[in-house]
């Protein structure tokens, strides 16, 4: 990996970003980071899903004093840009997580420490200038759960992102280039906690050994609800009665998400499943939308179509790699510098104003 962390002056969109990181960084890194489950299709679709929506211009509008603010649990952020969890970021930066942490908080952008972080919680969280939600895996002991949300609460975290989509993966792009961490890289949050038991049983695959005896069900999210006061955030949600049901176990809000296209091969593009879980929710809890996000104008359309911010995964660490904390800010700030100009064009002068009139209809 090359440690020269400058950013070439033709870095101008979120694209140039991911085409120099696949250039810096090992292959196998690259596999992890930019492949998806299965064949690809549902990360494909996350990409095409937000081209394929048409936009409507507003002109004439009266964008004196416009903003991209907004309050979301209780932090007032300049802008809808959130980091989303991605595990390991050691593997793009040697400073890893924190160095992350340095580019979110010089642009306001609320940064996800992953469950599967490399860097310890403590230390992520004694270093953190901005606000910070944590990313919580349920282990296959409550005790260990509890863990993680104790830590995370003392060090700071200000929501906790509980995510539910992943039990189980299949990754051949991984798979193919035999991807492994490397030495001194691992989740370090997660040492010593006991891993899922496995019941053999005649006839279960390897799947259904494994994590799935563990996964946490409905009763355990119950208890989470229990054990914080912290707001927490289902994310992974792609069912809208899911999402209901979510709701009533008395969950904060919800990230509509399909994991970047890295759990289940098949699912819908995010931008298809945003307005199914919108529709269902009518507003009851805020939502959070990820995949695929790369442009502003794919952030003023997810806005228009029920999300009240974004996050974005890839694009942190392909700027992370390139050019370090200066090009996670750099990251962010291209993402807000667009949005603007997509509101500007639509005539929207807050992100209240970003409805469905901004969208192309047939
Ligand atoms: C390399 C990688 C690692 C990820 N690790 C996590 C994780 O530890 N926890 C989690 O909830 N989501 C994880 N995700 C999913 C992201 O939070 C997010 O849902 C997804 O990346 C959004 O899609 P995008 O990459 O197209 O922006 C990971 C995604 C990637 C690409």
């Amino acid at each position: 990996m090359s440690q020269d962390f400058a950013i070439p002056p033709d870095v101008v969109a979120l694209s140039d970003y991911a085409r120099l990181a696949q250039k810096r960084l090992p292959a196998m890194v690259s596999a992890w980071l930019d492949g998806g489950a299965g064949d690809g299709v549902t990360h494909a679709a996350n990409l095409t899903g937000w081209d394929r929506i048409r936009l409507a211009g507003g002109v004439l509008a009266d964008m004196r004093g416009a903003s991209t603010g907004l309050s979301l649990y209780g932090l007032a952020l300049d802008h809808p840009v959130l980091l989303a969890p991605v595990a390991y970021h050691h593997l793009a930066h040697p400073e890893g997580e924190i160095e992350t942490a340095l580019g979110a908080a010089a642009t306001g952008a609320v940064m996800t420490l992953s469950t599967l972080a490399s860097t310890r919680i403590e230390d992520f969280g004694s270093v953190a200038q901005g606000p910070w939600w944590f990313q919580l895996y349920a282990q296959a002991r409550r005790e260990d759960t509890e863990s993680l949300i104790r830590r995370a609460e003392g060090a700071g975290a200000r929501a906790l992102v509980l995510t539910v989509d992943a039990p189980v993966k299949l990754r051949n792009t991984e798979e193919r280039i035999g991807f492994r961490l490397p030495d001194g890289i691992g989740a370090v949050n997660t040492i010593g906690m006991a891993p899922p038991r496995v019941t053999a049983m005649p006839g279960r695959s390897a799947a259904f050994l494994g994590l799935l005896e563990t996964q946490p069900r409905w009763e355990d999210l119950a208890w989470i609800r229990a054990a914080t006061r912290l707001p927490i955030l289902l994310k992974g949600v792609t069912r809208p009665a899911d999402a209901i049901r979510a709701i009533a176990a008395g969950i904060d809000g919800i990230i509509v998400s399909n994991h970047g296209g890295r759990a289940l091969d098949g699912l819908p593009a995010s931008a298809e499943i945003l307005p199914r879980i919108a529709e269902a929710t009518a507003g009851r809890v805020p939502l959070i939308c990820d995949g695929g996000i790369r442009r502003g104008t794919d952030i003023l359309k997810a806005l228009a179509l029920g999300a009240a911010a974004v996050m974005v995964g890839r694009p942190q660490i392909h700027a992370l790699a390139t050019g370090g904390a200066s090009g996670v800010a750099h990251m962010v700030t291209i993402l807000r510098a667009e949005l603007e100009v997509a509101m500007a064009l639509t005539g929207c002068n807050s992100l209240a104003a970003i409805s469905r009139d901004v969208l192309w209809q047939d």
